[in-house]
């Protein structure tokens, strides 16, 4: 069946437009099953043998985000972490990388405790820092740059552009977590990036009950089929219900990244005028470091999330945290309802995360109640 020609709006809101070919629904079935049958003449009629690499669901949920971020092809995993570290998986031993210092604690703890046993070189260079990034290049050996825009969990945006020119001007691949931006507001291989990741579990799926990550390129390569190999061989697979659950959920991606990010302006927005509040990090206020890149590099929006500095050190933002009512208090996001959480409690110490730093994504709520809550909380 052909696909649906169209925005990527209109390619999500119709998951390509897809019926299905037995019954006509509009709502593709959801397939469990981990095995497919072999014809009398023992072909494979559509190239399917097993589910670790041929769920339908899965490739449904990967070709639809491959279109929303315009790649050639991508790969689903069981958690945005799995995503995550699965090219790093791929290099080989004695390649060096370069990453980011600020991007989700999960990936630089990965790198800390398992990179050295496998033999991978690994330089942290300061977040943005295209100097620092050129100096560490060790030429023939770097392999692959990894960096997170908007970063966790202070936002800082890369531009992803003038990394991607310097990378590649030393053959280095460049791999973009663009979790938080999602393919609503920053479509990073556009931008000149090799490969993108995503945690699923959050704008994608966007009703925190699914986790899922997955990896979109942006040509085929000995590098991206050897990610294909390790998904295959290491099993970090989606589910099957996963892989339905998340389509389900990437149909309002759009609106909902949009409403979520016109919060988030107007609650920043408030945060900044208000003086129990010692600073905002957030892209889209004019005040914010990494406001003209993501001018450049954001469309439609800055995103779900911010930051909030309180005075006072740990105690006075976990009291402030305590307070909430219409804000959940837990750790993740990009869910429809909003949360925030005092940060430095979910992190390891491979963090340099302050203290009084409490993170927040906004959901979908009316934003005169997120206000309302943060107007109590701050007293
Ligand atoms: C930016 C980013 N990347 C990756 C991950 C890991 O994703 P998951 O929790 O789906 O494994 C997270 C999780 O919070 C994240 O925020």
């Amino acid at each position: 069946m052909k696909d649906l020609p169209g925005a990527p709006e209109t390619l999500a809101a119709q998951a390509l437009g897809q019926e299905d070919p037995v019954s006509g629904a509009l709502v593709p079935p959801v397939h469990l099953s981990t095995t497919f049958a072999r014809l009398d003449d023992y072909s494979l009629p559509d190239g399917r043998s097993y589910v670790r690499d041929h769920g339908e669901s899965q490739q449904h949920v990967e070709r639809v985000i491959c279109a929303l971020d315009g790649g050639f092809d991508a790969i689903s995993f069981s958690s945005g972490l799995a995503a995550c570290t699965a090219p790093f998986h791929a290099l080989n031993q004695g390649d060096h990388v370069l990453v980011s210092d600020t991007i989700y604690h999960g990936v630089l703890s990965w790198l800390e405790e398992f990179a050295a046993a496998r033999g991978i070189d690994v330089d942290l260079f300061p977040v943005g820092d295209l100097g620092a990034f050129g100096s560490l290049v060790r030429p023939g050996v770097t392999r692959l740059a990894w960096l997170e825009t908007p970063a966790n969990p202070v936002w800082t945006v890369t531009d992803i552009a003038a990394f991607s020119d310097l990378a590649h001007s030393h053959g280095i691949l460049v791999a973009v977590d663009s979790t938080c931006a999602t393919p609503v507001l920053t479509r990073p291989i556009e931008h000149g990036a090799d490969i993108v990741c995503h945690s699923a579990t959050k704008y994608l799926n966007g009703h925190s009950d699914v986790l899922a990550g997955v990896l979109v390129t942006r040509e085929d390569s000995a590098f991206w089929q050897r990610i294909r190999r390790h998904r295959l061989l290491a099993g970090p697979t989606l589910g099957g219900m996963e892989a339905w659950l998340l389509m389900r959920g990437l149909r309002t991606l759009y609106l909902r990244v949009r409403q979520q990010s016109a919060n988030a302006l107007c609650l920043a927005e408030w945060l900044s005028a208000h003086p129990g509040v010692e600073k905002v990090h957030y892209p889209g206020l004019p005040q914010d470091p990494g406001h003209t890149i993501a001018c450049k590099q954001m469309h439609g929006g800055f995103g779900g999330m911010l930051s909030i500095l309180v005075p006072g050190g740990r105690e006075a933002a976990i009291a402030v945290a305590c307070r909430a009512r219409v804000f959940k208090r837990a750790t993740s996001l990009g869910g429809v309802e909003s949360v925030l959480e005092h940060r430095k409690t979910s992190e390891s110490d491979v963090t340099s995360t302050p203290e009084n730093l409490i993170r927040i994504s906004c959901g979908i709520e009316l934003v005169d109640d997120l206000i309302g809550d943060f107007e109590q909380m701050l007293g």
